[in-house]
């Protein structure tokens, strides 16, 4: 599966000579490859696997100066807002989920934006407001601060001072990072302090792979945070020009939001699946309440048995996806604001939810939600997966948002602002069957953090760590998260194919599935049937997340990183 699928890959990219050479070369040079183009890693110690090479060394080299996983993550927090600036970040926000080696409970840091103290709940009824208007008080340099104060060794500036240098040294471009920054770039030309910090000789030239990104205004901000701590951020100078910034164009957070902002320390939602614990991001996202939920009801059915591509397992994993995400839009949001009802996640629950499934026939979503119906994925987030040699892991998403976030940049400083308000349910009681939504719980309110799906994941079975894995894609996330959850638990896949096994995703609204083309064509038979069950099936492929993991095997404790191949991304073991 893994072969065919990175082959697909490859494909697309390749001239037609070079594509008869890649499938000509066959399996045995394929391993090797993939460890070469750093896809795949095998360490017995620590390992981080990112979007980025460069993040990926700094994660390693803190490892190997006797950082813990903790320390790593929070130095790949903070290279990637200078590798991977589409989202890579210091001006959005995330969720951490950390699982400590010692036997101490797992844990969440909540660090999403909050929305600012004069937001109100009509704010985005007309959908033309300014992008000012959709940004959200970052909340990752607090986030990241917090989960170091908790649990890191090494002091802050030693984690923050490689982004630091990344920013003011500047490092090597990727083919990937090229076609990111030329595509923002070409998208928008008139962004003048875009152009400045982002493109290649203020536009006049486009980025290719092996040029150098050197971001000076970032440095001097990076080199504040590493001096000054997270304060350095949310009072001062750097809050300054945020506030500036957002006086230009309209917008809405004061240096009084900056100031008040505070990441959480949350317990995460869990889960167990077959003997295994399941940890994932509580609300405010949706993604481990709606994860577990999943898996809770796929439990009941033994789809082992079936097979991961018969009729009967894409049908029940549908309907498990529907169930959820309709749940998702009637119930979650932020716990700060909402009662989130305690029996979503419970194993009753499941098998109540169970009984509503037919085998042969979909379920109509629209009946499903009717009481929420009144009369839209993307790749632009970033997960990265980190283990110390101890076994203490952590799993990481955060996000812009949008690529490049709100595409504005606080002037001279040097980083971006995400575009996170627009994860508020938009239209007050509207929920339709085009995708919006507009149930309660997740209307803006001043003060609130809007409903994410971002939902860092950690497999663990007696205390010991199994899998660490995550993914971008919006609100396919949680899908993504639940194919490769199956995929390793019930069909004990090996991690490379889990990974690149083809995906797909139904959300409630709109009432269609899509999919991955290894599945949409290559089990097109079962797609027919699927039809003929009443699903609507998407005919247009989409590519479905990019989820760097990483999987411990119990026996002898080794590690293997895996990079998802629909984005590039670097494993790195340490030797
Ligand atoms: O928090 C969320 O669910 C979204 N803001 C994440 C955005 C995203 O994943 C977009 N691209 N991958």
């Amino acid at each position: 599966m893994f072969r065919i699928s990175l082959l697909n890959r490859m494909v697309r990219r390749a001239t037609p000579v070079f594509m008869y050479l890649l499938v000509a070369i066959g399996s045995s040079t394929q391993g090797n490859d993939l460890t070469h183009q750093g896809l795949l890693a095998t360490s017995n110690r620590g390992m981080v696997v990112s979007v980025s090479r460069p993040a990926s060394d700094v994660g390693q080299q803190i490892l190997d100066a006797g950082g813990n996983a903790v320390d790593a993550a929070v130095a790949v927090g903070f290279a990637l807002s200078v590798t991977w600036p589409e989202a890579g970040n210091i001006g959005g926000g995330g969720f951490m989920l950390v699982h400590p080696s010692d036997g101490k409970p797992p844990s969440v840091i909540d660090y999403r934006e909050k929305a600012p103290g004069a937001a109100t709940v009509e704010m985005f009824a007309t959908g033309d407001e300014s992008p000012y208007l959709h940004v959200g008080v970052p909340g990752t340099v607090r986030g990241l601060k917090v989960a170091h104060q908790r649990f890191g060794r090494l002091s802050w500036e030693n984690v923050v001072r490689p982004s630091v240098d990344l920013a003011r040294d500047g490092f090597v471009v990727s083919e990937e990072l090229a076609k990111s920054l030329n595509g923002i770039i070409e998208k928008y030309p008139n962004n003048e302090e875009l152009v400045r910090v982002f493109a290649q000789d203020r536009g006049q030239r486009k980025w290719r792979s092996g040029d150098r990104l050197v971001q000076s205004d970032l440095a001097e901000t990076l080199d504040s945070i590493a001096v000054n701590g997270a304060d350095a951020f949310y009072t001062g100078k750097i809050a300054d020009a945020i506030t500036t910034e957002m006086k230009r164009g309209g917008g809405l957070i004061t240096t009084a939001d900056l100031a008040a902002y505070q990441a959480v320390e949350r317990v995460p939602v869990h889960g167990t699946y077959r003997g295994y614990d399941v940890f994932a991001s509580p609300p405010p996202s949706s993604g481990g309440t709606a994860l577990v939920q999943m898996l809770n009801t796929a439990e009941g059915f033994v789809l082992r048995r079936e097979g991961r591509w018969s009729v009967r397992t894409l049908h029940i994993m549908i309907e498990c996806m529907r169930r959820a995400y309709c749940d998702r839009a009637r119930y979650l949001g932020d716990p700060e604001f909402n009662q989130i009802p305690s029996h979503l996640v419970t194993k009753d629950y499941a098998s109540k939810l169970k009984e509503t499934i037919s085998t042969s026939q979909a379920t109509s979503s629209a009946t499903l939600g009717a009481d929420i119906l009144s009369p839209g994925d993307r790749l632009h987030t970033t997960h990265f997966s980190v283990i110390d040699q101890a076994g203490m892991a952590v799993s990481n998403t955060y996000t812009l948002e949008d690529d490049f976030g709100s595409r504005i940049v606080v002037r001279g400083a040097g980083f971006l602002l995400n575009d996170e308000m627009g994860d508020f349910n938009p239209k007050p009681g509207v929920t339709d069957a085009t995708g919006l939504i507009g149930t309660r719980p997740n209307l803006v309110a001043p003060g609130k953090r809007m409903l994410s799906s971002m939902c860092p994941v950690v497999v663990s079975q007696n205390g010991r760590v199994v899998l660490v894995t995550g993914s971008p894609g919006g609100r396919t996330i949680i899908n993504t998260l639940f194919c490769v959850v199956m995929n390793v638990l019930e069909f004990e896949m090996p991690l490379r194919e889990a990974i690149d096994a083809p995906r797909m995703h139904q959300q409630w609204m709109p009432d269609a599935v899509r999919m991955e083309a290894g599945l949409l064509n290559g089990h097109a038979l079962e797609v027919t049937k699927l039809r003929g069950m009443g699903h609507t099936v998407d005919d247009k492929p989409r590519i479905q997340g990019d989820a760097h993991s990483i999987f411990v095997e119990q026996k002898s404790g080794n590690r293997l990183g895996v990079v998802d191949p629909r984005r590039s991304g670097w494993a790195a073991g340490q030797e």
